[in-house]
């Protein structure tokens, strides 16, 4: 099986190549434009299998995209490029529109080039997903779960980016047939997530004995995955999800912020005992311009039709993915040092 996937430099597609190279077995090229979010220091498990190649490219290079379906012959496509920061697209949101917009029309594109000249055969068995968030739907009250059927309503520049390249990519499957499937997934957490998310920021912040910025009074909630529970939902939907729907992934696991970054601190109290309580340096900062107050998945068309369940509860992922970063300073300090250092992004001035 030869699956290309996009994107597999960052968080969630080094995971999935990690998964589909070491467990799977499948022969996967990797296409990815290597932006401040992508990382081959990520992928140094799998970066010498022969099962596994690497192409940087930008996905909007639509040439280069022709090109890679055309010499690679993949079976399945997993696009996961993209830009994927909430805060960053409020700064500046023109690389969301190219990338996440006119990219995957580039590559859907590309591949309907590509699915158009293949034989009955291989035609009938190619899938292209295309991996998004749960941030298309917007925002939840107190009650209730994101569904496949909930309607879009995105907030940020970034949600409102992704939602537009699902309806593409739906748009690509009704039009023109291509065998097109859509995953829409909560808030993932683990190893190697870049340290400008909520998780990794709070566990380096904390480790340096920084403030800690919780945003508003930190009551937003999250449902969060573990990244390998979602690489693993990811191939099945591929490779098994019907045609032309979307599926829900999530853990069950609803957490409000300030919560998730009090349970940092006890782990790292645990660890430390002469450097606590890093509570103390939990601070309230101004809130995200257009913050979503709560997303909850509803993950049950994934788990009964296919079978998908969350292997990792939110307590032994978090517990697991502190540890990561104490044993994988190799990893981390460059991108402290030299890529992103912890700077509040994401407010102007007016609001
Ligand atoms: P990430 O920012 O860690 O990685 C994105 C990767 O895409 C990077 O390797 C980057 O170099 C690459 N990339 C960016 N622009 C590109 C371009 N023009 N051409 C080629 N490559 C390009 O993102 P992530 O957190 O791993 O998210 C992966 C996907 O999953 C995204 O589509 C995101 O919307 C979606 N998603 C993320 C989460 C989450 O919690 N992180 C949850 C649900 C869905
Ligand atoms: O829900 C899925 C989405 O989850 C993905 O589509 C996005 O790609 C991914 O980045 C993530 O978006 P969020 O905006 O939810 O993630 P982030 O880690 O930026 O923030 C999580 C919550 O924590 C959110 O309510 C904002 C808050 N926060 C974040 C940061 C960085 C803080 O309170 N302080 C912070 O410093």
């Amino acid at each position: 099986m030869r699956i290309l996937v996009t994107g597999g430099a960052g968080f969630i597609g080094s995971a999935l190549v990690r998964h589909l190279v070491n467990e799977i077995g499948a022969e996967v090229l990797n296409v990815d434009a290597l932006t401040y979010a992508g990382n081959l220091a990520s992928l140094k498990s799998v970066e010498a299998a022969p099962n596994y190649q690497f192409l940087r490219a930008d996905i909007c290079d639509h040439a280069r995209m022709q090109e890679a379906f055309a010499s690679f012959r993949p079976d399945i496509v997993m696009h996961l490029a993209a830009e994927s920061h909430v805060d960053r697209s409020i700064s500046g949101a023109a690389d969301f529109i190219q990338t996440n917009i006119v990219g995957t029309f580039s590559l859907l594109d590309a591949a309907r080039h590509y699915w158009d000249r293949l034989d009955a055969c291989s035609k009938s068995a190619f899938r292209f997903l295309h991996v998004s968030t749960d941030e298309v739907y917007g925002s939840l009250g107190d009650q209730g779960l994101f569904e496949e059927t909930t309607p879009y309503d995105p907030s940020s520049p970034y949600s409102a980016s992704k939602a537009a390249s699902d309806h593409l990519a739906i748009a690509w499957h009704r039009t023109y047939g291509l065998p097109v499937v859509v995953s829409n997934c909560s808030n993932n957490y683990g190893p190697f997530h870049f340290p400008e998310k909520l998780i990794p920021l709070m566990i380096l912040n904390a480790l340096e004995g920084k403030p800690l910025p919780v945003y508003g009074n930190g009551a937003n909630i999250r449902d969060w995955l573990y990244v390998e529970d979602h690489a693993r939902a990811l191939f099945t939907i591929a490779s098994r999800g019907r045609l032309g729907e979307k599926y829900n992934v999530g853990g069950r696991n609803e957490r409000r912020n300030i919560d998730v970054v009090h349970r940092i601190c006890a782990i790292l109290d645990g660890v430390y005992q002469d450097k606590g309580p890093h509570a103390r340096l939990i601070t309230n900062v101004t809130d995200r311009p257009g913050h979503d107050a709560r997303y909850a998945i509803d993950a049950s068309k994934l788990e009964s039709e296919l079978g998908w369940k969350a292997q990792e509860t939110f307590e032994t992922g978090i517990e697991k993915t502190v540890q990561w970063y104490l044993e994988n300073e190799w990893w981390w300090r460059p991108l402290r040092e030299n890529v992103y250092s912890g700077e509040r992004l994401g407010v102007f001035k007016g609001r």
